[in-house]
């Protein structure tokens, strides 16, 4: 579980010890490093796991070089900051453009501090969005949206995110790591067929589910730590953050193979629960998945507050999203039923001015089977070279795979300026859902 981290100056050590039981009794975890003379590193990888920061506001703190470089850490990574006045301290400078404009609470009201540990108690039990990347069509670049549009996302507006590679051909975590150490990690249920079943990672005699295609284990587990399934991407020497894989296995194929309706409607269930359990950990979480519809579309589709659909500028891919949409609406019970929208992806520039632009304009609405031009994205992905899978490098961390951040070259600007406005785009619709 995540924590709230608290950013103060050494000088209101008392305020600080108030709030921090005030906190402890609300249940509601804390975290801050006991003086202005703790370690950066520390504090900095504290404020990356946190799901809020509290500002204590006051003379001295409105001085302290450490609340400065705390703040810019919550703004880079697009954390909640919740400042909270406890003297008549005057906030100039950065404090007022960077603190000022969240500060509504104070020690001076009567129910200030109440009113400070409710909020924070909101920041905490909110259930972060879960968005699926999904197409009934091969090749649309699902993967490439999930891995780059993603990774632009958490680089460029910041905040928690994980990303569940749901197809059984697991090229988005083949898109971080190399085969063998994606293989490594499945043969210890180290992957997402923990989501569904109980396994190795939940009880130490427990079998593992990938050994049996023909049995599913529909035992109840409680889903692990977040640490102990996921692989973090911007690790060690990366710009920070937290973007996080919960990474792919072929074995969850099975499930396509199983003929037992009850056992599948339980597991269903388990990967709903987990999902469920990792939503107050992350900011944001994104499956990647596969092309045909199979039971784990039906789980990613319930699980998901919308869906996100690459498409070609092509009738092909209107196919797919005509069949996806069809799904949707005859699958799935309307209370789990996700939004859709819909992202041109590797368009090139004679047929954005065509088939683009018609799709634009309603003229394929009728082939779609609903408003296509409404679901459309206004953003776009062009065609390009620098959004090309690469391999991994041996010995290239993960977070070198993501075109935001993979260095210099001719071209690169507008694509990652195209990634940012597609993750901006969405950002919106979400909050507005
Ligand atoms: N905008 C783009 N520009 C250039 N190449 C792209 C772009 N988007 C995707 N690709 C390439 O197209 C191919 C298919 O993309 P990707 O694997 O992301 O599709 P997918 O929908 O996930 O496929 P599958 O259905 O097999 O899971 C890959 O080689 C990828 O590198
Ligand atoms: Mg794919």
């Amino acid at each position: 579980m995540s924590h709230v981290f608290i950013s103060h100056s050494a000088k209101d050590f008392d305020a600080l010890l108030e709030l921090h039981e005030a906190l402890r009794a609300a249940s509601i975890p804390d975290w801050y490093v006991p003086n202005d003379g703790g370690s950066r590193e520390t504090a900095n990888q504290s404020i990356d796991d946190a799901f809020a920061m509290i500002v204590l506001v006051s003379a001295s703190s409105v001085r302290s070089k450490a609340v400065k470089q705390d703040v810019e850490r919550a703004k880079a990574r697009g954390l909640k900051l919740i400042p909270y006045q406890i003297d008549k301290a005057r906030l100039n400078g950065f404090f007022k453009h960077e603190v000022l404009p969240h500060l509504r609470l104070s020690s001076t009201t009567p129910d200030g501090l109440k009113q400070l540990v409710a909020e924070t108690k909101q920041a905490y039990k909110k259930k972060c969005p879960v968005v699926a990347v999904m197409n009934l069509k091969g090749g649309v670049g699902k993967t490439t949206v999930t891995s780059q549009v993603f990774g632009a996302w958490q680089g460029a507006l910041g905040g928690r995110i994980l990303l569940i590679d749901l197809d059984p051909q697991y090229n988005l975590t083949q898109t971080f790591f190399e085969m063998d150490v994606a293989d490594s990690s499945a043969a210890e249920d180290r992957s997402v067929i923990s989501l569904f079943e109980k396994s190795r990672l939940h009880a130490r005699d427990a079998s593992s589910p990938a050994d049996s295609w023909l049995t599913l284990s529909t035992d109840p587990f409680a889903p692990t730590r977040r640490e102990k399934i996921v692989h973090e991407l911007m690790g060690e020497g990366s710009p920070g953050g937290r973007l996080d894989l919960v990474s792919g296995q072929f074995e969850i194929s099975k499930y396509a193979f199983a003929s037992d309706p009850t056992a599948l409607e339980m597991i269903k269930e388990h990967f709903l629960q987990s999902i469920e359990r990792y939503r107050s950990d992350y900011d944001l979480i994104v499956f990647d998945t596969n092309p045909n519809a199979t039971f784990l579309t039906r789980c990613a589709l319930e699980a998901a507050d919308r869906v996100l659909a690459p498409m070609h500028a092509d009738i092909y891919s209107l196919r797919g999203v005509r069949l996806l949409n069809q799904v949707i609406k005859e699958q799935i019970p309307a209370d789990k039923r996700p939004d859709l929208s819909v992202l041109f992806n590797a368009v090139g520039r004679s047929e954005q001015s065509s088939f683009e632009a018609d799709a634009r304009n309603g003229t394929y609405n009728a082939k779609a089977g609903f408003d296509l031009a409404r679901a459309l994205m206004r953003a776009a992905l062009p065609r390009s070279g620098h959004l090309q899978v690469k391999a991994p490098q041996e010995g290239q961390p993960a977070w070198k795979q993501l075109t935001i951040h993979s260095g210099r070259g001719g071209g690169l600007k507008p694509i990652r300026e195209s990634l940012k406005a597609v993750a901006l785009e969405l950002k919106l619709l979400l909050e507005d859902a």
